[in-house]
């Protein structure tokens, strides 16, 4: 369940293999595919929840258009994992509600 040609990121040209840590759990990915592809793949289904209701949010529009996707990475709230390229070591952690719109200091 890759991405393999990416409207917004272009094709996935290079396969070297990384390590992402979702939740401080390690989870194989491809350097420079989506982070939410790569979470995908590794059937990772919610990747933050709705402020008020608390129902879980995954992918939309995978396009980087709606806010469905969004999660804490690198401690930064509010990324779009759907745009956003998988760096090796990046730390991914679910987003619950709404967050700050800058990290805290
Ligand atoms: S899924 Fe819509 S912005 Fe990422």
């Amino acid at each position: 369940m890759r991405v393999i040609e990416h409207p917004i990121l272009d094709e996935l040209k290079d396969q070297k293999k990384v390590t992402l840590y979702y939740n401080g759990e390690p989870v194989e990915a491809v350097e420079g595919e989506p982070v939410a592809a790569a979470l995908m793949n590794a059937g990772i289904r919610v990747f933050r929840t709705t402020a008020k209701r608390h129902e879980p949010r995954g992918i939309f529009c995978a396009i980087g258009r709606c806010t469905d996707c969004m999660m804490i990475v690198d401690g930064i709230p509010n990324t779009r994992t759907c745009v956003t390229p998988v760096r090796d070591g990046m730390r991914v952690e679910k987003q619950e509600g709404l967050a700050p719109l800058k990290p805290q200091a």
